[in-house]
């Protein structure tokens, strides 16, 4: 469920200063930005239309009194314009603000977009990426809403209650005191208690759903409640739940009740009131009968208003806050990427890896030392195996080689130079992982496999395709090359996907080669395949292998066994083996009992 309901989003408060920061959305508008200054001279003109109705349909009103029929067409006529003239405005108003709003959100997307993929590794472990997602989508419609309406509207509002009144003024002083003194009260006091009991119909629906837990908990565990014989005792539990809702459904009532006299009395009272005394003083000849029917019509209008004009002022507080939340997110700093689109040229390295004292821990778990001193030279061409107990920090010494996040001491050199101070596109550009979940896009096999090298040719394609082994299943497919993986395509195995995967780092051809845990999710069968092509994909460059089960990594020049946040024991698997109390022996002497 999405954290905040669009209702829900918090309110920020509208100041000088946060209305100074939410104006900053129009830089987005770019060339687009006269459409909504245009838009608001048709909103101008929509306001004044509506002011001139009440105007002439008293003065329609008052050629009763007259008995002039000849005028009343004359007015008829004009209001048909009125009317006209004030619907081709508003078309106008509204395409206008839609067509300004979908542009500059556009470009508000797009650069939350192109910030938030460029962000550091560090800021998606420290959000949760679900949570961010429909906070962004819900903050986007909200300023979507904003734009297009809610501005608008307030403004038209504003306008029509200080139009309003002018022209109550310059009918009757006397009749606008009365109104004034109680239609914007009343109209007020309207949307508070309208607005109190929503919340409070919410806060029953919460409970209703809170009794439904109770039912589906002993749904889904009706074995347990059985087998203790439990049914007495759960229902209990939701008797209890439900004379909660009953009592909270029966005041709700009453509240609805209780608004539904208010509206009564005071509405219309007011109406009653307000007409009586207008009657009162077209009695005594200080109005006419159609001056007092457009001082009601205007009356209306500031009733209406009034109440409107609050909700209206509470969803622009919303969308003050969502605005600032935006602008947070694009003020994050994001990685060092070359903003040009460019298909990167690579500068190849060659591939020496040395850790030197290397401590890391994760900016979101500082009090946890990962890694706390972990030293080893891989040369160009060497296998070098990481082994240890899960959660000890295999995958983090991948992560940190990938240069995913900042490490607190000691140095990674790659060729013997700083990693921190590799052009990031470039160091990436010459790595390959091949992890334990591969993920695939959405799209073709080919456009997967492609991801490693977005300019690689067919024939490339087909020859990464062959050395993973993976030609002969992709061929097998109806569409072969054009299949469609991923969310919305064919399911494949996760053997299958890992020799994708390992397509895709073929074509990369990358000097360091990150193998976590490649084929330990796989069975015998698909791990021989898988296997056969890493010890091709190796070949020839720096590989760091991480793995689960040792007998994958017996031929590796060197085994570095990962204990406590340092390396306890190093050496290839005769050196290691021969170790008496060895962990790498424990392990391997584990392993071989189990299989
Ligand atoms: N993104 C992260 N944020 C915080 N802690 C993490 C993160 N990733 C891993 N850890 C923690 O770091 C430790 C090492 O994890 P990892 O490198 O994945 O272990 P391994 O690959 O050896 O099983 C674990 O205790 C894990 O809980
Ligand atoms: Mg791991």
């Amino acid at each position: 469920m999405a954290r905040y309901q669009e209702n829900d989003l918090p309110k920020s408060k509208i100041t000088a200063s946060s209305l100074q920061k939410a104006i900053l959305i129009f830089k987005y508008a770019n060339n687009h930005k006269w459409k909504f200054y245009v838009g608001l001279v048709f909103l101008l003109l929509t306001s004044v239309t509506a002011l001139a109705f009440p105007k002439f349909m008293g003065m329609l009103v008052d050629c009763v009194n007259k008995k002039d029929a000849h005028l009343a067409n004359q007015i008829a006529l004009g209001l048909g314009l009125v009317l006209l003239l004030q619907s081709l405005f508003s078309f106008f108003r509204l395409s206008l603000f839609v067509n300004f709003t979908e542009n500059t959100l556009a470009n508000v997307r797009l650069a939350l977009y192109t910030n938030l993929v460029k962000l550091p590794m560090s800021f998606f472990s420290q959000k949760r990426v679900g949570e961010l997602n429909s906070r962004i989508s819900n903050d986007i419609t909200q300023i979507q809403d904003t734009l297009t309406t809610t501005i608008a509207e307030f403004l038209r509002q504003f306008i029509l209650i200080i139009g309003s009144f002018a022209m109550l003024a310059s009918i009757n002083i006397k009749l606008t005191i009365m109104m004034v003194s109680v239609v914007p009260l009343v109209g007020v006091a309207a949307v508070i208690f309208g607005r109190f009991i929503r919340k409070y119909s919410k806060k029953v629906q919460d409970q209703v759903a809170e009794s439904q837990v109770v039912v589906e908990e002993t749904m889904q565990g009706i074995s347990i409640v059985k087998a203790f014989a439990n049914e007495w005792y759960e229902i209990a539990r939701y008797k209890e739940r439900i004379k909660e809702v009953v009592k909270m459904g029966i005041k709700g009532g009453q509240f609805r009740g209780f608004f539904a006299s208010f509206i009564i009395i005071c509405l219309f009272g007011t109406i009653v009131a307000v007409v009586w005394y207008g009657v009162q003083l077209s009695i005594a000849g200080e109005i006419t009968v159609g001056q007092l029917f457009t001082f009601i019509l205007y009356s209306s209008y500031v009733g209406a208003s009034s109440g409107g004009i609050a909700e209206l002022y509470a969803q622009m507080q919303k969308a003050i806050g969502a605005t600032e939340r935006v602008f947070e997110l694009l003020d994050e700093t994001p990685e060092k990427i070359n903003s040009n689109v460019h298909i990167p040229s690579i500068n190849k390295i060659k591939g020496d890896v040395t850790f030197n004292n290397v401590a890391f821990s994760y900016p979101s778990r500082k009090e946890v030392k990962v890694l706390k001193d972990i030293n080893f030279t891989a040369n160009f061409g060497q296998k070098i195996a990481l082994v240890g107990p899960s959660g000890m920090g295999k995958s983090t010494i991948a992560s940190l080689l990938l240069r995913f996040y900042d490490i607190d001491g000691g140095e990674i050199l790659i060729d013997g130079k700083n990693i921190y101070d590799f052009d990031l596109e470039n160091l990436r550009g010459n790595m390959s992982i091949v992890p334990q979940d591969v993920i695939l896009f959405g799209g073709t096999i080919k456009e997967n496999i492609a991801y490693g090298k977005p300019n690689a040719t067919d024939e490339e394609i087909i020859v990464a395709a062959k050395q993973a082994n993976a030609y002969v299943f992709i061929e097998g497919f109806p569409e072969k090359f054009e299949t469609i993986v991923g969310e919305r395509g064919i399911k494949l195995s996760g053997g299958q996907r890992q020799r994708i995967a390992i397509a895709r780092a073929l074509l990369k051809n990358p000097s360091i080669l990150i193998l976590d845990e490649a084929t330990s999710s796989l069975d015998s069968e698909s791990e021989k395949l898988v296997q056969e092509a890493l010890e091709i994909l190796m070949e020839g460059r720096t590989s760091i292998i991480i793995a689960h089960r040792l007998s994958t990594i017996r031929s590796a020049d060197q085994i570095l066994v990962l204990d406590n946040g340092k390396i306890s024991e190093q050496g290839t698997h005769q050196e290691l083996i021969n170790l008496e109390n060895g962990l790498y022996k424990n392990l391997s002497n584990l392993q071989f009992s189990n299989s």
